[in-house]
């Protein structure tokens, strides 16, 4: 948990606010985020590069509202976005553009022009094809796009199987040989300039070994391009600093780049400036989830807490059997045996599986820990739940950052044919 929440005068609280006073007000389910969390958590990063001439990005995907990226972008962050919504909403939010660096392997014509038309920063191109299309888009609009080659490193980070992306198999990324050859050919590409070099391994890294050996793999392969003549400006070791949801041992920031400080350092002093794209260390521990308990039930020799938040609304632990703790808001002490599921219908709706939880009434507030961080971003209006409402607090002052969706919000863009 992170020290932007604890318990005062006997109930849970962010920074100074109780809880319980966000949601009489905003209702339930509510995603609460500390501003205090998401600085700390930025600084942190920021500080661990200290000596280093760099930039901390922020996956915009991890936690896409507009407060939170205007909190972002006020730190000095940068931002890693991965469609033309996320490049529309950092705009919106005040991001420089000169921070903006557009990954993802499936960008499309669209997407590129809007990129280009607002001269980001890179774009982390992630196949030859795709490189192809840059080039004649870029022609067309008479601008030159700055490019960052994605290596597929070939590591296997030891995370989640549907959250690792290095490894030789994976659709991510271009081998290191390919990209040798195809930097080699990048004369060809008028308007294409290609100055800089990308990596990500995958998300919920908690083992500094196989992130260490994908960054030796990438530097070289800078350190090569630069003894071919290539003026490699950025090398962005990518994102997925691990956060703990529960007991795991994670690296500090501050390991997580001492453990390459030496490589990025050699690259320092021959003028590259390293990034990195954090999305779940900055937002994971900034947020809960406050969710209701509306019934308790008993079945199969089983005890249910069924709760107002369902897997609509925090995926996680349906997607990724993954581990939210499960706190009492009005600190209640005792525990017990059960399930926290949601009304979804659905079997893998839950929130908490075969857990010890709060032993929670009905009525009373439970918060979802850790769940800052892919779970607004992620949430659907699956079973037609309206989406949840988000609220930041900042010490004793919080506000809604995003309304609870309106019942005609469910069915904004439908229309009845006239033949019906
Ligand atoms: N950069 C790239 C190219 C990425 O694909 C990702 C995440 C990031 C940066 C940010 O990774 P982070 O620092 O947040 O770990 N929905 C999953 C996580 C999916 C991550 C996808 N890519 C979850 O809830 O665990």
């Amino acid at each position: 948990m992170d020290d932007s929440y604890y318990y005062g005068e006997g109930e849970l609280r962010c920074e100074s606010v109780a809880l319980s006073e966000i949601a009489e007000s905003a209702g339930t389910p509510t995603y609460v985020y500390s501003y205090g969390a998401l600085e700390k958590a930025y600084r942190e990063l920021d500080e661990a590069f200290a000596g280093l001439d760099h930039l901390v990005c922020y996956a915009v995907k991890a936690n896409s509202n507009l407060a939170v990226l205007r909190a972002l972008a006020s730190f000095g962050a940068g931002a890693d976005i991965v469609s033309g919504g996320e490049l529309y909403r950092v705009m919106r939010a005040g991001f420089d553009p000169k921070k903006v660096v557009f990954a993802g392997v499936g960008k499309t014509e669209e997407e590129m022009i809007s990129g280009l038309g607002e001269r980001i920063l890179l774009f982390n191109v992630e196949s030859v094809s795709e490189l192809e299309h840059l080039e004649r888009y870029a022609a067309r609009h008479g601008k030159t796009a700055r490019v960052s080659l994605r290596i597929n490193p070939d590591v296997t980070p030891e995370t989640h199987a549907h959250i690792s992306t290095g490894q030789g198999t994976s659709k991510f990324g271009i081998p290191v040989d390919e990209a040798l050859a195809l930097a080699g050919r990048m004369g060809e590409y008028r308007f294409l300039d290609l100055i800089g070099i990308h990596q990500h391994i995958g998300s919920q890294i908690t083992k500094l070994e196989p992130y260490a050996e994908s960054v030796e793999k990438s530097a070289g392969l800078v350190e090569e391009l630069k003894r071919r003549g290539f003026d490699i400006k950025y090398f962005n070791i990518g994102g997925g600093l691990g956060i703990r949801y529960k007991d795991e041992e994670v690296p500090t920031p501050k390991e997580f780049v001492d453990a390459v400080r030496p490589t990025l350092e050699a690259l320092g002093t021959s003028g590259t400036k390293i990034l990195c794209e954090m999305g779940r260390y900055i937002a994971g521990n900034a947020g809960v989830l406050l969710t209701r308990v509306l019934y308790r039930k008993n079945s199969g020799g089983k005890s249910f807490l069924i709760a107002d938040a369902g897997m609509n609304d925090l995926l996680r632990p349906s997607l990724y059997d993954a581990y939210h703790e499960v706190r009492s808001v009005n600190n209640g002490a005792a525990t017990a045996a059960a399930g926290l599921v949601g009304p979804v219908c659905e079997t893998g709706d839950y929130l908490a599986r075969d857990r010890t939880l709060p032993d929670a009434a009905e009525g009373d507030l439970l918060a979802l820990m850790s769940a800052g961080a892919y779970g607004f971003s992620m949430a659907s209006n699956y079973n037609s739940r309206p989406r949840p409402a988000e609220v930041l607090v900042k010490g004793d002052r919080w506000s809604v950052i995003r309304e609870r969706e309106h019942l005609a919000d469910l069915v904004k863009g439908e229309l009845i044919p006239a033949f019906l």
